[in-house]
């Protein structure tokens, strides 16, 4: 496999070796919302593309998602999961802020010797997570890393505010990443990560603080936004971090044969390809099925298009994580698995 030009800004050897998912099983579909909200299914697709959503049951949460997304992994790649040494869970919905889902999740598996970690950067978690996995094994301290993107956002949705409940769903994805050969072509390509934190009161769940900055917080316990400013931000300045992102890249538009970005509504993705020149068809989304599932979001795209024989062997991806902080985190990796 030929190196891209100047693409390089990681030196790891890390590869993705296995993928898997899990949805809950309750699914909220725009019907359902039309009887709890004033609003129209009809309304929900125009504007978001989603129609419907999945929900986890009433006892499930975020650590019930990662165990059942790890485990579908490792019956699908008959992975071993004894000697994973490092746990790295993104997640801003955390059944407990400590212990960490990492944690639980090394309880879970007996997994004896290894780090656990959650890591918060709400929609562009999964993609900073990978980032640092990349990173653990590039310094040689790490080999067999396990990284999960999971959400139980109906834990924090609030049902009465029809602007926000029609977005969110529930879900989770793991991958194992693991450092590779240095003779093999590399995997982790290049990487970036943007930050606009003055915007960030646009999209937050308050905790322990009443304000950010000068600006008080609603503390109910849901997610609160202001769905105009996130949507303007996301539109202009995702594209232009992509844009940036390509050129530090080396590559153009032409050169990505998948994007599988977060997916928090239909018309972002198709201003963010519009604007990008990568086209909506080498687009992954799961919109439609499981709305906005934040950090679980590209994991699960991830698995669906690997599942479905649309990403292979050999291909390039993007992996491009935004939303809440404001933030971004993306990712090139050269598919080899
Ligand atoms: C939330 C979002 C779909 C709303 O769409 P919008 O076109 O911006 O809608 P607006 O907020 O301008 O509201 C337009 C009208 O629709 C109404 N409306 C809002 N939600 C509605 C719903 N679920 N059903 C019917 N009408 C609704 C509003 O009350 C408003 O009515 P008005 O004109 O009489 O005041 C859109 O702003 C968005 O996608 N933002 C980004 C959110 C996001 O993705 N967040 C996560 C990022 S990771």
């Amino acid at each position: 496999m030929s190196r891209i030009e100047g693409a390089f800004t990681y030196n790891t050897s890390a590869q993705i070796t296995a993928v898997g998912s899990y949805l809950p099983e309750k699914v909220l579909s725009n019907a359902d919302l039309e009887k709890m909200v004033e609003t129209t299914d009809e309304w929900i697709v125009q504007r978001t593309g989603i129609s419907e959503r999945r929900i986890a049951a009433d006892k499930e949460f975020t650590s019930d998602l990662c165990f059942a997304a790890v485990r579908n992994m490792a019956e699908e790649y008959q992975v071993e999961l004894g000697d994973v040494d490092y746990i790295i869970v993104a997640t801003t919905t955390p059944d407990t802020f400590f212990p960490q889902m990492a944690a639980r999740v090394q309880a879970e598996f007996g997994i004896a010797h290894c780090g656990a970690v959650d890591v918060q950067a709400a929609c562009a978690g999964f993609a900073a997570a990978l980032q640092l996995a990349g990173g653990l094994i590039a310094t040689g301290m790490h080999r067999k890393i396990l990284v999960i993107g999971a959400e139980a956002l109906s834990k924090i949705t609030d049902y009465t505010d029809r602007t926000t409940c029609i977005l969110f769903g529930d879900g989770a994805g793991a991958v194992l990443v693991e450092a590779g050969s240095p003779e093999e072509a590399p995997s982790w390509l290049s990487s970036i990560a943007l930050t606009d934190g003055a915007e960030g009161h646009h999209l937050y769940r308050s905790s322990l603080a009443p304000n950010i900055g000068d600006m008080a917080l609603e503390q109910n316990g849901f997610i609160v936004q202001n769905g105009r400013a996130v949507y303007r931000w996301a539109i202009s300045r995702v594209p232009e971090g992509i844009r940036q992102f390509m050129k530090q890249a080396g590559i153009t538009a032409e050169d990505v044969d998948w994007l599988v970005p977060h997916n928090p509504n239909m018309r972002i993705l198709e201003a963010v390809c519009e604007r990008t020149g990568i086209p909506l068809e080498k687009t992954v989304s799961t919109l439609a099925y499981t709305g906005n599932t934040s950090a679980a979001s590209i994991p699960i795209a991830l698995h669906q298009a690997v599942r479905d024989g649309r990403i292979r062997s050999g291909q390039l991806l993007m992996l491009y994580g935004f939303g809440g902080g404001l933030s971004q985190a993306g990712l090139l990796l050269r598919w080899a698995l």
